[in-house]
């Protein structure tokens, strides 16, 4: 079978992926098994960028890696692609920078990846490019001459018509994707966006409820929501329960009820009202303050992007306010983390939470939702309270479906999870677990490549 070429900005060299978080890698993990090219930015800043690559070759996993220059990690990675495209991409667009040179910097540091790729490429690879840093990758690698099969996915939300219309270069941001042969998303909703879009900015035309065309080429767009290994999540999630952190976590609660969330720290995951809800819970349902921890992992994300450090500086304050306000001599309610977590040992943490907070105002999947509905003990598990607009609710409709809009809401769901009976419990992480099961992060993987093989 054809070699699969994957290519995405962040690769974790493998000391480092259990660590780094962040739903791609994740998604990955089970792309990574066969015969394989993996390439992308070491994660390392150097004085320029570098277009040879440093080649780590394994049994079947080759990694090639280029570090990017100070002014590419500046107008690249900090400005367009996390600056502009992430907030646009998340519908937020009074947080949304747009700058020229953040631009052509973004498309100068796309010119260098495919001039550091195209000569690693043979011509009958499958090429299969991720998320928002890459969009206009393949037609950067079609100027080298490389006519393979190229597939892009995008693991964050598309936006509607009616909010890329605030990005000035939409045309050939748009444009750009009608180049692959196959584009991925995560939801229905996405995929719907895509098109529209291209229709108005890449002036392309619908042939089918799946393909356009566009110019000379013709595109298929498909959903494919991204999943997890639940089995294996399941298993470690047992594994961890048995560790000696679950133990000293179980110490620690002293019988309280555990409420989980677990987040990069980013203002798109909702954690500001996370934090204002629970107050609220305090507020309106007194009968359970002593009686629950809430532990919140904030892995810190993006530390050179403004808005980042802003939000950072918002929740250290918020959870020094929610403390200062119920906390006891011998209660915290709100334990705030801003550093990331072994998954494994996060597996465990999941197990024990008669809770899990999954509030994001605006997500491309969440798999966050999905490790903690794997993780769950069948007999007596805990629930999910999970917001409506991350792409994970279009099929976990089980879970308490909640506005993040509405900090009331939310405590409310706070509330009903932690005095919902038995039997509730049961039945709906029944459910949940099928979907989290059949929505496998294999099954992605294979629809995936079959899509981007078929072409
Ligand atoms: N994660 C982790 N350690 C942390 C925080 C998060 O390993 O301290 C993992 C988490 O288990 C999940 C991924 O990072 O697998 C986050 O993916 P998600 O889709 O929820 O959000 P993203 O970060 O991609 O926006
Ligand atoms: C999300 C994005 C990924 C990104 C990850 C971590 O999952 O979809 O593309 O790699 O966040 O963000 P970072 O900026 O550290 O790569």
């Amino acid at each position: 079978m054809a070699r699969l070429v994957i290519v995405s900005n962040r690769v974790a060299p493998p000391s480092e992926r259990q660590q780094k978080a962040g739903g791609l890698a994740v998604a990955l993990k089970e792309a990574l098994k066969g015969d394989v090219l993996w390439f992308g930015w070491s994660g390392q800043i150097a004085k320029e960028t570098s277009t040879t690559p440093t080649i780590t070759e394994g049994k079947r996993l080759t990694v090639a890696t280029i570090d990017l220059g100070e002014q590419d990690y500046k107008h690249f990675y900090v400005g367009f692609s996390n600056s502009t495209l992430w907030p646009l991409f998340h519908f937020r667009l009074g947080l949304l920078d747009f700058l020229r040179e953040d631009y052509q910097g973004y498309l100068k540091t796309n010119e260098d990846f495919a001039a550091a790729l195209a000569p690693l490429l043979r011509p009958d690879d499958v090429i299969w490019i991720h998320d928002y840093h890459l969009i206009p990758l393949a037609a950067a690698l079609r100027r080298h001459n490389q006519m393979q099969r190229m597939g892009f996915y995008l693991h964050i939300p598309f936006a509607p018509t009616a909010i890329m219309d605030a990005l000035p270069c939409a045309e050939e941001i748009v444009s750009s994707l009608c180049d692959y042969d196959v584009v991925g998303f995560q939801t229905e909703a996405d995929k719907r966006n895509f098109m529209a879009c291209a229709v108005q900015y890449a002036g392309a035309e619908l042939t089918s409820d799946h393909t356009l065309s566009a110019g000379k080429r013709s595109v298929r767009a498909v959903a494919i929501p991204v999943g997890i290994d639940a089995d294996a999540f399941a298993k470690a999630a047992e594994a961890s329960s048995g560790s000696k952190e679950a133990k000293r976590m179980q110490e620690s609660l002293v019988g309280r009820k555990l409420i989980v969330g677990v987040d990069r720290l980013d203002y798109s995951k909702g954690l500001t009202n996370r934090f204002e809800a629970y107050s609220r819970l305090f507020d309106r349902f007194p009968q359970h303050r002593l009686k629950v921890s809430y532990l919140q992992v904030a892995a810190r994300s993006r530390e050179d992007v403004i808005r980042y450090q802003n939000l950072k500086r918002d929740l250290d304050r918020l959870c020094g306010k929610v403390n200062g306000k119920f906390a006891e001599f011998d209660w915290v309610p709100l334990r705030y983390m801003t550093r990331s977590l072994p998954r494994s040992l996060l597996a465990g943490f999941y197990r024990s939470a008669h809770v899990g907070l999954v509030t994001p105002l605006r997500d491309g999947m969440n798999l966050v939702a999905k490790e903690y509905i794997a993780a769950q003990n069948e007999e007596d598990p805990g629930v999910l309270i999970l917001s409506k607009f991350a792409g994970a609710a279009e099929s976990m409709d089980q879970a308490i479906i909640i506005n993040p809009y509405d900090p009331d809401q939310i405590a409310e769901a706070i509330h009903q999870a932690l005095t919902m009976p038995l039997g509730e419990r049961q039945a709906r992480n029944k459910a949940l677990q099928t979907i989290v099961r059949e929505q496998s992060a294999g099954a992605w993987c294979r629809n995936s490549l079959m899509e981007l093989r078929a072409c």
